[in-house]
């Protein structure tokens, strides 16, 4: 357990404090963006909620609440703050980090990111994180520390309503729909006899290969979600790429060998299933593959971008579409 600069406690979350995160997620973006006349952040913390979850499962001893303790210094009072960071392979991510209104300006956000970070001294990988680009405290806290905003994510809405935007997948590249992965019996997956630890090998090397890290974890996680994974296979049967799509509208992550697959990748998603409302997805800007066809085909710039920052880089974003800003 770590001091906070008013006090608190900071100690690793319990399922129970799951709730009141999520509740100052969404009171701390609603703050700064009502000031700004931007849409409230809709109540509906299910989805995040079932993301804190995970996230608390894979990364137990990083995902930190603040504490204050009541006046009388005798018992806990109320959850200040929170940071999630992650840890794939030699990337560390920093998810979330989030301080109640009241409590901002005053070190919080900086201890409680202190104390889920690597140790600068020892730590040789990689660090990064995504901010909304209308929040100068996150962007300037974090570039402080070194990782510096570099590349926007557009939020891109919409329905494929001219799918000739977009260019078919190239002769020979075969779609192998999956809905499970990770170990457990050789069994199920949708097509072709893949087993699912095959699957998973394969998953892991293309994330490696674009994304610079491997998620075997995450994967598990996109299907459990209702997300319907693609591998994309060649003649010759070696992967080439995947992505996942869902009714839910959620479309990612992608990633692919050659840039040059992603527009074709992506309107496969986009067409592969039909969504209950309209799909949204968070397209790198260096991902022009993915941009212009979806723009062309249909869909519109939504919002504010985010921007993805790091000390150094790890990711080919011409080749990897993020599940989502808190996921990567
Ligand atoms: C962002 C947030 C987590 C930071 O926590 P906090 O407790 O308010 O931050 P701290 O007081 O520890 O530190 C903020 C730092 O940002 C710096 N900062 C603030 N505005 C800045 C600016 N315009 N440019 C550069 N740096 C700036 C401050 O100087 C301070 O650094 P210091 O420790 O050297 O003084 C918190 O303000 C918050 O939850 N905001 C609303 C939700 C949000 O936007 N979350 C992040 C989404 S990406």
């Amino acid at each position: 357990m770590t001091p906070g600069p008013a006090g608190q406690t900071i100690r690793p979350a319990t399922p129970d404090d799951l709730a009141a995160c999520a509740a100052i997620w969404r009171d701390s973006l609603n703050d700064y963006l009502g000031r700004l006349a931007q849409p409230e952040i809709p109540d509906d913390l299910g989805p995040i909620l079932r993301l804190y979850g995970h996230l608390r499962v894979t990364d137990p001893a990083t995902f930190l609440v603040a504490e204050s303790t009541a006046r009388d210094g005798t018992r806990p009072d109320a959850i200040d703050g929170f940071a999630v960071g992650l840890r794939r392979d030699d990337l560390w991510f920093l998810s979330m980090l989030f301080v109640r209104p009241a409590v901002q300006g005053r070190g919080l956000g900086r201890a409680l990111l202190a104390a889920a970070a690597p140790d600068p001294e020892t730590w040789t990988g990689h660090r990064a994180t995504a901010t909304d680009s209308l929040q100068p405290i996150s962007n300037g806290l974090y570039a402080s520390l070194g990782m510096v905003p570099r590349v926007p994510l557009l939020r891109l809405v919409g329905l494929p309503e001219r799918p000739e935007a977009f260019a078919p997948l190239p002769a020979g590249i075969e779609a192998i729909g999956f809905d499970e992965v990770g170990d457990g019996p050789a069994a199920a997956n949708a097509a072709d006899g893949l087993g699912r630890a095959a699957l998973a090998a394969e998953l892991a090397a293309l994330d490696l290969d674009a994304a610079g890290f491997s998620r075997a974890v995450d994967h598990a996680f996109h299907v459990t979600e209702g997300r319907v994974g693609f591998l994309y296979r060649d003649r010759d049967g070696h992967a080439v790429g995947y992505g996942y799509t869902s009714e839910s509208g959620r479309v990612g992550p992608i990633a692919v060998r050659d840039g040059a697959l992603l527009g074709p990748v992506v309107g496969h998603l986009v067409r592969a299933v039909r969504p209950r409302g309209a799909f949204g997805m968070w397209v790198p800007g260096t991902a022009g593959e993915a941009i212009v066809p979806l723009l062309r085909g249909g869909f519109r710039i939504d919002g504010y971008p985010v921007l993805l920052c790091w000390d150094r880089p790890f990711a080919d974003l011409a080749r990897y579409v993020p599940m989502s800003p808190g996921l990567l």
